[in-house]
């Protein structure tokens, strides 16, 4: 069984090659040194992931990057970023420099980097001195973890040690913006949004899921089916009011605002008021993602006969939170 260790033990099994689980910012991570590619094949090992699904490399700050990724041909606007955005949830993909293994980057000529934000996470980078390769902590495909329990129940019994660091602050998966070719392009939305992005570099950066087009080939480890539950889950429009889909059996419904009254909604939807869920009182975005992945864990484990769950609008961080949602429910449909 997994144990919540401390610090200390964590940069010891880093240094011997070992996985450990790490808060960041966005999602827990699996992590191991990125350099090392007997240490890299124990992250594949432990979450079943395919290898040729690409893992990013944490660094400690912009300095880091020259070390990894070849910047004399790479854009200028990686130093804008690393300005606006480091540390934070955007993970840049340039070039890579021959140091990093092949199995990080599952043989592209590309590597993912990113700087996270959470102190723990830096801290242990720090002590290493070497950057980790860390996927979100979670098996293959499942939803991705934003507690350590979530980690404990879902990969307690392969994992020997995860730091806890509380609830992730953001709660959903870094924003990977591709600066390797010519033009700037989203591969996957995130927190940090096309907008921001945009005003930073002075363009306008090209983000396939905003418009609907996130069945992109180009991009690896980009599945339609991803960060699934168990339980089936069913997605709705809020404002549509349709809520009278026919469902046999125990269903939990989730709202990403506080609905102004359960009691009403749970007469229209004929479910029980126990069953009924929110992600934020007031409808506030980043609210609702940071609740989203632990709230879907939580219902999961309940044994729902399904989730239904309100899909916010596609603008901002909701272009994220809809991304995974759609992807999440794409199994069952
Ligand atoms: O917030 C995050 O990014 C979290 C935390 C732990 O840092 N990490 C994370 O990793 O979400 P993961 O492995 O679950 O998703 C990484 C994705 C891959 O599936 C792939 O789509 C993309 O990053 N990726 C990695 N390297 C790439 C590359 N060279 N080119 C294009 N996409 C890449
Ligand atoms: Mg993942």
């Amino acid at each position: 069984m997994g144990t919540v260790a401390d610090i200390s033990d964590a940069i010891a099994a880093l240094r011997r090659g070992e996985v450990v689980v790490l808060p960041t910012e966005t999602v827990y991570g699996l992590a191991a040194n990125a350099l090392d590619t007997a240490a890299v094949e124990n992250i594949f090992r432990v979450k079943s992931r395919p290898l040729q699904d690409p893992l990013i490399v944490h660094v400690l700050d912009g300095a880091w990057i020259g070390r990894y990724a070849d910047i004399s041909s790479c854009s200028e606007h990686v130093p804008k970023i690393v300005d606006a955005f480091w540390p934070g949830p955007v993970t840049i993909v340039l070039k890579k420099k021959e140091i990093i293994p092949d199995i990080v980057t599952a043989g592209f000529d590309t590597v993912a980097i990113r700087c996270p934000r959470h102190e723990i996470f830096r801290n242990v980078l720090e002590q290493v001195d070497f950057p980790l390769a860390a996927p979100s902590a979670n098996p293959f495909g499942y939803v991705s973890p934003t507690g350590a329990d979530q980690v404990v129940r879902t990969l307690g019994d392969r994992i020997k040690i995860i730091l806890d660091g509380g609830r992730c602050s953001v709660g959903l998966e870094s924003t990977i913006l591709d600066l390797s070719r010519d033009r700037p392009k989203i591969l996957r939305p995130g927190p940090v949004t096309a907008e921001e992005i945009s005003e930073i570099i002075g363009e306008n950066v090209i983000d396939y899921a905003a418009h609907g087009l996130s069945e992109n080939p180009n991009v690896p480890g980009q599945l339609k089916q991803h960060y699934c539950t168990e339980t089936k889950l069913v997605l709705f429009d809020g404002k549509d009011g349709k809520f009278d889909q026919n469902f046999s059996g125990e269903v939990a419904v989730i709202f990403a605002k506080k609905p102004d009254s359960v009691a009403v909604i749970s007469q229209k939807m004929r479910i029980p008021e126990r069953n009924i869920f929110w992600l934020s009182e007031v409808g506030d975005m980043r609210t609702v993602a940071k609740n989203l992945f632990a709230t879907l864990q939580k219902l999961d484990a309940v044994g729902y006969d399904a989730i239904m769950c309100e899909l916010p609008p596609r603008s901002g961080i909701g272009v994220a939170i809809h991304d995974r949602l759609t992807r999440a429910a794409a199994k069952f449909s």
